[in-house]
């Protein structure tokens, strides 16, 4: 008989234009796991709202998001990838996790007191209840693993908590998810300030490369990305801007730290950043090629995100239902 496979689900938010962080750190490793484990990859549209959009862009970046999945290499036969908000079950169990959540622990959450402090008198009550919603799109579907960057582990650890209080308050009911962070490109950095993470929210666009950053322009980033006078390729934290390229390159090529330390030993940084910047050139472009194929052929996105809500939904569901007879609800019909 098939062992069944171990779930994963992960997403990324359409609230701005994909960086090399979120490939680095997330979609890179969704491709190499999709053989292993039935994948659930989201566009977490829902996420993205908690601070304000245009409604114009937001579909755009959707669909964008959408396509970068598929030309990635997130094969849509063995996955299942869906659009947040066409699954009306996220939501409604997010409502349930709220009830079983602390508004303290909210409040401790690191990225909420970034984006809080960020955005002063006008933060929504969705942006401190984010993580709720977070959670609830990993349980509902028993995920197993959830790969993601580093700047996710907290969040990943109040879902492992919130599972916890769920199931030892009524039954065992939910797996407890495991975050899988890289080794190579878990925290890719800002190229201007380069003790920051690279943010898709950044209002310098110099201190990001995005996916679809043309092959120029990314060369131009890189030869512009802050690096120190020391003059010598090496991986310390006294050089934070030579050791997040050496992070890319490593996280791009495979090549050790210690294989690009000695490459460039003696050199300087020029050929190193012209390297560096190939590389990502090298890996990048033909997703944005196909980026683009896909995007021009409107019907297959939308069978591909029909098909994936379907199937979502249908999954989801059935959790829904659990959450809902465990806590006292009277179900519709049996
Ligand atoms: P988001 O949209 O900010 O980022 C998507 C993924 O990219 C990773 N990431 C990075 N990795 C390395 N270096 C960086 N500079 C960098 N910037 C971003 C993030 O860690 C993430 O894995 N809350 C999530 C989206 C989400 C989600 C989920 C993720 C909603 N529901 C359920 C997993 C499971 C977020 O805002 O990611």
């Amino acid at each position: 008989m098939d062992e069944k496979k171990k779930v994963i689900f992960s997403g990324i938010q359409p609230s701005g234009n994909l960086t090399l962080g979120n490939y680095l750190g997330a979609l890179k490793n969704w491709v190499k796991l999709q053989d292993q484990y039935d994948c659930y990859y989201c566009v977490v549209d829902l996420h993205a709202i908690t601070v304000r959009q245009e409604p114009k862009e937001l579909r755009r970046r959707t669909l964008e998001v959408l396509a970068i999945y598929l030309a990635a290499g997130i094969d849509p036969e063995k996955n299942t990838i869906f659009i947040q908000s066409h699954v009306p079950t996220h939501a409604e169990a997010a409502w349930l996790l709220n009830c079983y959540t602390y508004t303290g622990e909210l409040g401790r959450m690191t990225q909420f007191k970034d984006k809080s402090s960020r955005y002063g008198e006008s933060v929504c009550a969705g942006l401190l209840n984010y993580p709720v919603l977070m959670a609830s799109d990993i349980l509902i579907y028993n995920a197993d693993l959830v790969p993601v960057g580093k700047d996710q582990k907290q969040h990943l650890e109040l879902t492992r908590d919130l599972a916890e209080r769920f199931n030892n308050l009524y039954s065992p009911t939910f797996n407890i998810p495991e975050p899988y962070i890289p080794e190579a490109g878990a925290k890719i950095m800002d190229l201007q300030e380069p003790t920051k993470k690279m943010s898709k929210s950044s209002d310098n666009p110099n201190s990001y490369i995005l996916i679809m950053d043309p092959p120029e322009v990314i060369r131009r980033k890189i030869s512009r990305a802050v690096t120190d006078s020391i003059g010598v390729v090496k991986y310390s934290d006294e050089q934070p801007g030579v050791k997040n390229l050496i992070t890319i390159l490593n996280a791009i090529t495979g090549m050790t730290i210690e294989e690009i330390e000695n490459k460039y030993q003696g050199q300087g940084y020029a050929q190193f950043k012209v390297d560096v910047a190939e590389a990502i050139v090298n890996e990048l472009e033909p997703i944005q090629k196909k980026v683009n194929e896909i995007l021009n052929d409107k019907e297959y996105i939308e069978s591909i995100y029909k098909k994936g809500a379907e199937k979502a939904y249908y999954v989801s569901s059935k959790m829904l239902r659990k959450m809902q007879k465990k806590i006292g609800f009277i179900p519709v019909s049996k």
